[in-house]
């Protein structure tokens, strides 16, 4: 049975957790692959709204199994509140949910340093970071410095682990950021207390879903952030430290490519960015504040207020290239309900030339080309048959269609699970 794949296709915040959710009913097991806490999915079932940042979303189903990959960073204290956060909520996550064994463990340092690096950063320098600690415990993980969460097995070789890597990074908080030492006792018990309460639940999950799958399980991988975040393919270095691309799922994972099936990236109907970066068709006035009240843009991890700004189509084009995308979801429709004309970035200049890619370098200096739809003007909220679109809102899907070049597999209309269109265009 196949394994299907959710990637955004901007810079994140494209409203996966709720196509993740739609497409959950038919998995059976549901796997993150990337990022860490510094994610934050949105899921929104009868109006009741819930926020996840490293559990798998599909947890909100209670008969699906949920899987903490390989590639995920996991801060093991906000990893517990989590958990006991959902448990409360009446999820039983414990029994449904698998660590894998070579997922690496983001710790206090990480943190601190990451914040401090950020506030001591000069305003070019800055990323914009969720201050969550995940370039340093990514850097540490090729460092060949990082501690697995199935190292725990073996306390007296991870102590050793943690003292020498906790020696540089005391040196580094006292010398470089004026900051207080940590201490080895408190972060090996806030570890332990993770491991110990986690242990039966850690596994090889490589190998866990590849037998799944020949056994004919269906499966969702659930990616973070987005393409133009990638720290391969996004605006370098304003991205984050992990690859959300299809190439990271698989990493990620452990999944064989093969099981591959659909590929689904998801897009705003316009775009968001939060952090630093270039932004091409961001709307830096008036424009840009209307656009964020009327799709309520602020960040769910770090409640920053989110970049807005029109749909970019070299971007959509170039996420389609690098993940190999065959299918496409747009959300967040209805909020262009209000619209006389929408405008749409069809192509891009770059010092006077016409450029038909997404560039590596220079993103900053390109002009947007645009194209003007008329809008519908009407509430489209919960319209959940594409006929029952207004004229205007169908023919601006089936133009982006076109532009994009793959087919569009889901419309989501309002925040509800309820409120999506499924379709094949
Ligand atoms: P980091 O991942 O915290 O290191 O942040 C690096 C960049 O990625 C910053 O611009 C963040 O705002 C952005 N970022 C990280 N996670 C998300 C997310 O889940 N949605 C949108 N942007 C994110």
């Amino acid at each position: 049975m196949p394994a299907n794949l959710v990637v955004g296709a901007q810079w994140g915040d494209e409203g996966k957790a709720k196509v993740i959710d739609v497409m959950s009913k038919d998995t059976d097991i549901i796997v993150r692959y990337q990022g860490g806490a510094n994610a934050g999915h949105t899921v929104v079932v009868k109006g009741k709204k819930y926020i996840f940042h490293l559990i798998p979303s599909g947890i909100i189903y209670d008969n699906k199994i949920c899987v903490i990959g390989n590639g995920v960073v996991i801060d093991p204290t906000y990893f517990l509140e989590e958990v006991a956060s959902l448990d409360k909520e009446g999820f039983d996550v414990a029994s449904r949910t698998y660590i894998s064994d070579s997922a690496h463990l983001l710790l206090p340092f990480h943190k601190m340093i990451d914040a401090a690096r950020e506030g001591s950063a000069s305003k070019s320098q800055k990323i914009g970071t969720t201050k969550r600690g995940i370039g340093i415990c990514y850097a540490d993980k090729m460092m060949r410095t990082g501690i697995r969460v199935g190292d725990l097995h073996s306390q007296a070789s991870t102590k050793e682990k943690l003292n020498a890597i906790l020696n540089e990074k005391n040196h580094e908080l006292k010398v470089l950021y004026g900051l207080e030492e940590l201490k080895f006792q408190d972060i090996w018990d806030e570890m332990y207390t993770f491991y110990d309460k986690w242990k039966h639940r850690i596994i090889n999950t490589s190998y866990y879903l590849n037998e799944e799958l020949k056994e004919g399980k269906r499966i969702l991988l659930e990616g973070a952030q987005g393409t133009g975040l990638d720290a391969d393919f996004g605006t370098y270095p304003f991205v984050t430290s992990s690859n959300p691309t299809t190439g990271g799922a698989l990493i990620g994972s452990g999944v064989g490519y093969h099981f591959l099936e659909k590929v689904i990236g998801i897009s705003k109907a316009y775009i968001t960015r939060v952090g630093e970066g270039p932004f091409p068709t961001e709307l830096l006035d008036e424009e840009g504040e209307r656009l964020r009240k009327l799709g309520g843009e602020y960040g769910s991890t770090t409640g920053r207020p989110r970049r807005c700004g029109w749909f970019d189509v070299e971007l959509l084009k170039h996420a389609v290239r690098v993940n190999g995308m065959n299918a496409l979801a747009l959300t967040k429709i209805d909020v262009l309900s209000d619209y006389d004309t929408i405008p749409v970035a069809v192509g891009y200049e770059l010092d006077g030339k016409r450029l038909d890619y997404f560039p590596s370098q220079g993103l900053e200096r390109v002009k947007p080309i645009y194209k003007e739809f008329p809008g519908w003007k009407s509430d489209i909220c919960g319209i959940n048959d594409f006929k029952k679109l207004p004229k205007n809102c169908q023919d601006y899907i089936t133009a982006l269609r076109g532009l994009v070049g793959v087919p569009v597999h889901m419309i989501s209309t309002g925040p509800d699970r309820d409120h999506t269109i499924i379709l094949s265009m």
